[in-house]
């Protein structure tokens, strides 16, 4: 009888402190600048792969719904590279469920291309390392790769698809940073990220952006050894801002702030000045990440809900890396 060839994997999305914003390479997704990123523990996305003996298209059911268009078809590229790798052509059948909110900046593809990547290597029984797993979830998702080892990660650049990869550089233990989201919006963005990451190198700002980012890693990096929170916030804020100011002077522009966001960027900067340990960042949406340490987490959280304009928010400390897991 035929061997089932079914796997399962578990993911926690990750909040980019240094930011990925374009590539050198679109389609092998080969960044412009290296990156840094703490894993969010407490959101996850679980994924199932079994690989069938038939050809065809492959199917993706996410919270127990089928998907079908450009979510399908941005997984089953990924699976055909898998295929390639494992010289076998059945289709697949993918399930996933998330309790990541989809398309609001919060890295849910992170999640499951990283998921995804574990579960489909392992449904085929190719044994892959860390590095070689975080590579290959590269080529779903940029910020994929990052998901894949434990903790506080650094994704190096690279120029070659095999030098591209992300290490871990802190074990979740290593700091009890939390990461207090607050919920602006939890509409689908207009514009991806893989549409702003091609529209990036028409920013006069991008080369001299790209240009610094290997030094502000260098000092976030330092910064997180030391558990240093305030190098942190200085480091982390400046180099969203920077992200930011790409996104809005790309042709054409890409704003992804409300009102609201606004608000509460001002309201954290009132707050550090005031003396609580609090930092912002942002991701490709209008929705603001606060990082603090996880003593302050529930009084960031009760301050966040009382600012005009937050819908809810979800808090998290560090989290660990891409793991096979029993279907449950
Ligand atoms: C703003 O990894 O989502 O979150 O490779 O096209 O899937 P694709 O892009 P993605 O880009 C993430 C952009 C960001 C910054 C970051 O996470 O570093």
């Amino acid at each position: 009888m035929e061997a089932i060839r079914r796997a399962t994997a578990q993911a926690h999305p990750n909040i980019a402190f240094i930011k990925y914003w374009g590539n050198r390479d679109d389609q092998l997704r080969l960044p412009a600048n290296p990156s840094l990123s703490m894993n969010l523990g407490a959101l996850r996305t679980i994924t199932t792969v079994t690989f069938l003996e038939e050809e065809g298209p492959d199917a993706l059911i996410l919270n127990g719904s089928p998907v079908e268009g450009p979510a399908r078809d941005r997984v089953e590229a990924f699976l055909h590279h898998v295929r390639g790798m494992a010289g076998f052509r059945g289709r697949a059948v993918v399930e996933s469920n998330t309790d990541i909110p989809a398309g609001v900046g919060l890295a849910s593809s992170a999640a499951a291309f990283a998921a995804l990547a574990v579960a489909a290597a392992a449904a085929l029984g190719m044994d892959l390392s860390e590095r070689e797993l975080s590579i290959l979830a590269r080529l779903g998702s940029g910020s994929a790769c990052r998901s894949m080892p434990p903790g506080f990660v650094e994704w190096v650049a690279g120029d070659r698809h095999e030098d591209s990869y992300a290490y871990s550089i802190a074990p979740p233990e290593h700091w009890a940073l939390w990461d207090v989201i607050a919920i602006l919006s939890e509409q689908h963005k207009a514009v991806g990220s893989s549409e702003g990451h091609r529209r990036a190198a028409t920013s006069p700002l991008h080369a001299l952006r790209v240009a610094t980012a290997p030094e502000r890693v260098a000092r976030c990096r330092e910064a997180i050894w030391r558990r240093d929170f305030e190098a942190l916030a200085e480091i982390v804020e400046t180099d969203a801002i920077w992200m930011h100011a790409v996104m809005m002077t790309s042709r054409p522009p890409l704003f992804y702030w409300e009102p609201a966001t606004i608000t509460v960027l001002q309201a954290v900067r009132r707050w550090r000045d005031e003396g609580l340990p609090v930092a912002f960042t942002l991701d490709a949406g209008p929705n603001v990440h606060v990082l603090c340490p996880m003593e302050v987490a529930d009084e960031v959280a009760r301050r966040l809900q009382r600012v005009p304009g937050v819908r809810r928010v979800l808090a998290s400390g560090p989290g660990g890396g891409a793991c096979r897991i029993p279907r449950s």
